[in-house]
């Protein structure tokens, strides 16, 4: 669409429209074979259940995967399971948008005018950034994982997004998200909305089970200590088994003292849905041995469609690609319209 057709069109259309349903937008990066549970819990759940009451949007940030070295072939890859494994936990592309970032030119384009407005101190105190450069030295660290989040901010706001649903470790992006669009609306007038981030405090942080203080995490977890949704039965089951638990053998939620069990609750009671009072009730005088075997059954039996379900997708790649590009038609529309007032309102010609 020319750019003079969309600022007109800005014209007939609000751009923060109030008569719409409240937009969700969320991203899961392509950076692993699967995604884990601490990925499903804290944030993919979600998604699927926010699609009855909100406009959602949901992407493979694919751009932000290639911010560390990254492998061509296995993105690729990566891409297509994280598409597949969306569709099977019950993202639907008839209820929600569903594309992978690359396809829509304007995250970058809003993102280099958000990058304009950007301290450098500011994204400088990214803790992300900090913890993934400090890995091999800031010195060797990539510009663009320097901005990463600055194309976060970019991927939120070019939807007008709501709300963001995301796990804990999100949240200091969303601050920085939330300010540029205070910034960019204060400097040149009314154009996005300030999202709201959306974290939801039981499952915010599902942590590793071997270090049950550190998240559960695609790149820092050992195998051994992250749960994937695309893992067969008897690695769920031995993973379970040999998962690090407290002293004492009270099936007891206190993250403080007994971490590794408390996180296993969680998990349990997001499965189950049954309370974690109630849970601690049943194993009472029971033991670590029962519900770690019963907290197995639980997730393999909840991950097992959705493991065939994504191969299915994956056998099927017409129909995925037929989905990203109707996703990414439905994406631009949305995009677009934001980015020409963006152009507009900072000083650019129209082409
Ligand atoms: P990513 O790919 O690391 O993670 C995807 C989502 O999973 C959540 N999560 C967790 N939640 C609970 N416990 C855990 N152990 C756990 N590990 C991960 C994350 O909080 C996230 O919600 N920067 C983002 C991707 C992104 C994005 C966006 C998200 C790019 N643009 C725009 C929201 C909006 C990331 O790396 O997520």
């Amino acid at each position: 669409m020319a750019v003079t057709q969309r600022i007109n069109d800005l014209n007939e259309l609000p751009l923060i429209s109030r008569q719409r349903r409240e937009r969700v937008l969320s991203g899961i990066q392509p950076t692993a074979d699967s995604f884990h549970l601490g990925n499903y819990l804290g944030a993919m759940r979600h998604w699927v259940n926010m699609q009855a009451t909100h406009d959602c949007f949901c992407f493979i940030p694919d751009l932000h995967a290639i911010t560390m070295a990254h492998d061509p072939a296995a993105l690729a890859r990566r891409t297509r399971v994280a598409v597949a494994q969306l569709l099977a936990v019950g993202i639907d592309p008839q209820r929600s948008t569903l594309f992978v970032q690359s396809h829509v030119p304007e995250h970058s384009q809003l993102a280099w005018v958000l990058g304009c407005i950007t301290g450098f101190g500011e994204a400088s105190r990214m803790t992300q950034f900090k913890d993934k450069s400090s890995k091999g030295g800031a010195e060797r660290a990539s510009v663009g994982l320097f901005t990463y989040p600055v194309l976060q901010a970019a991927d939120i706001l070019l939807y007008q997004a709501d709300a963001v649903p995301v796990g804990e470790d999100q949240r200091q992006h969303l601050e920085l998200s939330r300010d540029l669009a205070q910034r960019f609306n204060k400097t040149f007038g009314n154009t996005f909305t300030v999202p709201e981030p959306h974290i939801v405090k039981d499952t915010a942080k599902i942590t590793d089970l071997q270090s049950p203080t550190a998240k559960m995490s695609k790149s820092a977890s050992s195998p051994q200590g992250i749960v994937n949704l695309l893992d067969e039965p008897k690695a769920i089951i031995k993973k379970f088994r040999a998962a690090v638990t407290d002293a004492n053998r009270e099936v007891i939620f206190d993250p403080e003292h007994k971490p590794g069990i408390s996180n296993l609750l969680t998990i349990y009671s997001s499965f189950s849905g049954k309370s974690v009072p109630d849970i601690e009730a049943g194993y009472a005088g029971r033991g670590y041995g029962d519900f770690k075997s019963e907290l197995a059954e639980l997730v393999v039996e909840a991950l097992t469609p959705i493991r065939e379900r994504t191969q299915q997708y994956l056998d099927d790649p017409a129909q995925l690609d037929a989905i990203l590009a109707d996703g990414a038609t439905k994406a631009r529309a949305v995009a677009g319209h934001t980015l020409a007032a963006v152009y507009e309102r900072v000083g650019f010609l129209t082409a």
